[in-house]
């Protein structure tokens, strides 16, 4: 599997930490210390679908091939903007493909799950061109009350085509069920036969324990996608971890032994984006023109569930 083409979208909106400020008990200070995030995207008056329909055409554009060439998508989402249908197939209508489409939800590592789904309908020839868009909106499962979760998330959206080829070197996925320090849970209906109903659900997060689950898991995933590929963590071009927070970022930086030019951020600028952060992130080196075919690219995401993945890529572009 190679990835042929990245893309991205991020709501116009920005929201600084200082606007923060005006309706919450918190500071630039607080917050920049101990995330390192400034600002972040939310949705206003566009939609998730419409956000991830862009970061896909542009993928397709940059693959250089069309909608009805594709012969899988998934869509990588949290929150969609339905509970049913899966956001993939408006997505599917709004870029104007026709193949199967389907959605999954492992969090904040959705777009490694995706990425090695893919690759098995590839192995398979069951598909030959697929588009994986992950896109959230983390603004709408947020209580803006809560100044402990709300400052730290942003909304956006990231695709890549993958096709047949050499690129995916390494994958290691991993889930560890715990719905105790990460969670918000589905509301319930009007059920007049459910005892336990759930009416206001928001997003619920043990900082600390989250914390100390992201920097094992992501720094032991890191060295064994390494191992199993056969590659030294000096001969990695970038380390794409997801952008929850720089301290996280920090700590698997400094267990690998790396430079910090090797780990590029949009976390400052754009908050954590769940499972969109890599791929916005990858489009962005992309673009930048910062990539050079045979560049080794490690990956790393962690999240609610507690999932985790991490993969090894070497960028085969063209
Ligand atoms: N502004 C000001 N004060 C705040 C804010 C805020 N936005 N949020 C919390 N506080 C206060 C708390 O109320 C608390 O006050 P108290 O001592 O009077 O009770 C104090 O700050 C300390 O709160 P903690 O939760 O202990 O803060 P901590 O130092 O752990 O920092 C943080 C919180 C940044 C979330 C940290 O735990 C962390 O880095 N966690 C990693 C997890 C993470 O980043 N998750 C992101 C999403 S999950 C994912 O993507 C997988």
């Amino acid at each position: 599997m190679r990835i042929t083409g990245t893309g991205s979208e991020l709501p116009k909106r920005v929201v600084t930490n200082d606007e923060l400020m005006t309706f919450l008990d918190t500071s630039d200070e607080w917050i920049t210390s101990r995330t390192g995030i400034s600002k972040r995207r939310v949705l206003s008056d566009e939609s998730l679908d419409k956000l991830a329909a862009s970061a896909a055409a542009k993928a397709l554009e940059n693959a250089g091939i069309g909608a009805n060439e594709l012969d899988l998508m998934i869509c990588s989402n949290v929150m969609g903007p339905y509970i049913t249908p899966g956001l993939s197939c408006i997505v599917q209508g709004l870029i104007g493909a026709h193949c199967p489409c389907f959605d999954i939800n492992a969090a904040c590592a959705g777009f490694i799950y995706a990425l090695d789904m893919a690759k098995a309908y590839l192995d398979s020839n069951k598909a030959a061109n697929i588009l994986i868009v992950s896109a959230e909106a983390v603004s709408h499962m947020t209580d803006w009350n809560d100044r402990a979760t709300c400052v730290l998330f942003g909304d956006g959206a990231g695709a890549v085509v993958v096709s047949k080829g050499e690129g995916l070197r390494a994958v290691r996925l991993g889930t560890t069920s715990n719905t105790e320090v990460l969670y918000q849970k589905q509301i319930t209906g009007n059920s007049p036969f459910e005892l336990n109903q759930v009416k206001d659900p928001s997003l619920v997060m043990n900082g600390q324990e989250v914390y100390k689950f992201a920097v094992s898991v992501s720094a032991e995933d890191v060295k064994a996608v390494l191992e199993q590929s056969g590659i030294q963590a000096q001969d990695v071009k970038y380390f794409l971890l997801h952008q929850a927070n720089h301290r996280i970022l920090e700590a698997v930086r400094s267990r690998l032994h790396q430079g910090k030019e090797k780990f590029p951020v949009n976390l400052d600028r754009l908050g954590n984006t769940s499972s969109a952060s890599i791929p916005i992130l990858l489009d962005e080196l992309n673009r930048q023109g910062k990539l050079s075919d045979g560049d080794i690219l490690a990956m790393s995401a962690f999240g609610a569930g507690l999932v985790n993945g991490a993969c090894v890529i070497q960028w085969n572009f063209k």
